[in-house]
């Protein structure tokens, strides 16, 4: 857990196409907007006597379980999920492609929820089990999911694999003989760029047990 005992990170790398101009009209007007509709729910949270008044931006602790495993890291209370899994503890599976919500490579488990954890704070899953693609094989023995997607060729660069993997754990976990439609609604925030949904589904189908029938 070395680099999770680190007091600070490295800076992230800087957005493309945002100009400093650009960024702070666009605080302004996320600022305005919060104050408008988020200040008596800020108001209660920051009232809490059991809570600190305010985090950061320095770096704060925060506890979370990954994978089974209880963690603390320190972090910048503006730093995702994706990146503190990524860049505190060494857990790259968790793939940050688009890092704005839109194509589901970062998806994890949240308490059984599948999120897409690159809009999800750090400090937001204080308390929280997280579970990753790291997380589903035990030792050498692969979850009958990954096992299922082997079989089924339902990867081609792999890159979109680990959050469709954990989209379609979240499925299972929740539903353990869904349909066709089903599986389409569950990894419809997934974006394979190879194609690979009808192996997927495949895939989904076999590890759930049932035929596919096309
Ligand atoms: S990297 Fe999170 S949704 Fe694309
Ligand atoms: S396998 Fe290449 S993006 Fe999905």
């Amino acid at each position: 857990m070395g680099k999770a005992d680190k007091d600070s990170i490295a800076p992230s790398a800087p957005r493309s196409g945002v100009s400093r101009r650009s960024f702070l009209k666009g605080a302004g007007a996320a600022g305005l907007a919060a104050s408008q509709i988020g200040l008596p729910a800020l108001e209660a949270e920051q009232t809490r006597p059991d809570e600190a008044a305010s985090l950061g931006p320095d770096p704060v602790p925060v506890r979370f379980h990954v994978n089974g495993q209880p963690y603390v890291v320190r972090c910048e209370p503006r730093v995702t999920l994706a990146d503190a899994l990524r860049d505190q503890l060494g857990l790259s599976g968790t793939k940050v492609i688009c890092d704005r919500g839109a194509c589901g490579g970062c998806t994890v488990l949240l308490d059984n929820e599948a999120v897409v954890s690159c809009m999800v704070l750090a400090v937001a899953a204080q308390g929280k089990h997280i579970q990753t693609v790291e997380g589903l094989a035990q030792g050498d023995q692969l979850d009958p999911l990954q096992d299922a997607f082997i079989a089924h060729d339902a990867l081609q660069c792999g890159y979109c694999t680990p959050g469709m993997l954990m989209s379609c754990k979240a499925l299972l976990a929740h539903n353990p003989t869904p349909s066709r439609s089903e599986i389409k609604t569950a990894i419809s925030g997934n974006i394979c760029r190879c194609g690979t949904y009808p192996h997927v589904f495949a895939a989904v189908l076999a590890a759930s047990g049932q035929p596919d029938e096309g």
